[in-house]
């Protein structure tokens, strides 16, 4: 069901600008063909799209690849009129304007925000003043009165104790007063590409949700983070389905050299020139990114797909991807063998 009418979308390809006619009816076309997915996210209750918009990662939506903030703001309700209602920014990434600005044509209780902050500033970690502060901040920018999720961001093992024991009573503070409804954590994944901290994190009662990296290139979240978050319904999105590893077939081949240089075995049979080009056949991935999205799609464990992105021919190349089925059983099981003892990459990694 489209949740957008078609004449904010026109809007929105006006605002943009640079689009030809066709390119603009295409779109339309393939907003009305759309029928968004919503599920729940664990034990917060809310409904939202198996797939999220990130306001963070190398585009910022477009903030870091040279787009306006009118273009930006477009794509985000572009994304809107394709259905999905769950947008993750954070203080860091200077997209929570945008993203607010974005949200203001519909009701607020239609989108759901998540945003969050670094526990380091100037070198030390942060104060709950600092944090109160900051929760503020993003409200302000946000132009809003709750952050649906409020996530800790990028949080390490070293920093653990000290979240537990001096910031989430804050944060619970927060919530009582209603500035946000929901408390999350996410990962500092390039330095614990092995979940240091989430597999801690997952014990403790207090997380609604967490973020979790989890890729075709590092699938260990399947079994150190996903099965202990599902038993106490906390509510999985998983980030760096894509990021620079997968984005290219180019950039594949050499993720996987680099993956065959730190000793991975199981790598040395797959082929230089095309390393994984069993995906791409009748019924399988039509290129790899659309093998990369759907395979975090269809992870049982994984509630939310976030993915990140500035171009408007992406986002509508990843919705469509994000709602077709899983790949083929068969290549399913030969990415997890191939995969099967990689925890310390992340594709984020300079190819
Ligand atoms: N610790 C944390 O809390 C944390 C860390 C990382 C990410 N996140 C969240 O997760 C979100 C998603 O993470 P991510 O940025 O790593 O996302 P991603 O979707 O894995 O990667 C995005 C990158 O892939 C490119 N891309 C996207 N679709 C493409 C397509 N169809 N074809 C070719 N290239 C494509 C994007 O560039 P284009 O602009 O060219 O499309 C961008 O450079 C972030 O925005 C952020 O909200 C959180």
């Amino acid at each position: 069901m489209i949740k957008k009418s078609i004449k904010s979308l026109l809007k929105s390809i006006a605002e943009i600008g640079k689009r030809s006619p066709k390119q603009s009816d295409e779109l339309i076309a393939q907003i009305k063909q759309t029928t968004m997915e919503y599920t729940t996210l664990g034990r917060t209750g809310l409904r939202v799209s198996v797939m999220g918009l990130g306001g963070g990662g190398y585009s910022k939506i477009g903030q870091n690849t040279g787009k306006s903030r009118v273009e930006s703001i477009a794509l985000v309700r572009t994304a809107l009129d394709f259905g999905i209602n769950l947008f993750d920014t954070a203080e860091g990434y200077n997209t929570e304007e945008i993203i607010g600005k974005a949200i203001k044509e519909i009701k607020r209780e239609d989108a759901v925000l998540s945003t969050k902050k670094k526990m380091l500033s100037q070198d030390r970690l942060i104060t709950g003043k600092e944090l109160v502060r900051g929760v503020e901040k993003s409200l302000r920018k946000l132009q809003t009165d709750y952050v649906d999720i409020y996530n800790l961001h990028g949080v390490t093992i070293d920093e653990y104790d000290y979240v537990l024991t001096e910031l989430v009573p804050v944060l619970f503070k927060m919530r009582d007063a209603g500035k946000i409804r929901f408390i999350g954590i996410t990962e500092a994944f390039t330095k614990e590409p092995n979940h240091k901290m989430l597999r801690r994190a997952v014990k403790d009662d207090c997380w609604d949700t967490i973020m979790v990296g989890f890729n075709i290139l590092n699938q260990s979240a399947r079994e150190l983070v996903l099965p202990q978050a599902t038993a106490k319904n906390i509510g999985v999105l998983s980030m760096f389905a894509v990021r620079r590893a997968l984005s290219s077939e180019k950039n594949l081949r050499k993720a996987i050299l680099k993956l065959q240089q730190m000793g991975a075995a199981e790598l040395e049979i797959l082929n230089a020139e095309k390393p994984l080009d069993f995906l791409f056949k009748e019924g399988g991935a039509k290129n790899i990114t659309d093998a990369a999205y759907r395979f975090c799609r269809h992870q049982p464990g994984v509630d939310v797909v976030l993915f990140g992105t500035g171009n408007v021919e992406h986002l509508a190349a990843n919705v469509a991807s994000l709602l077709r089925p899983p790949l083929p059983d068969l290549d399913l099981l030969k990415l997890k063998e191939l995969f099967a003892n990689v925890d310390d990459f992340t594709g984020n990694e300079k190819l």
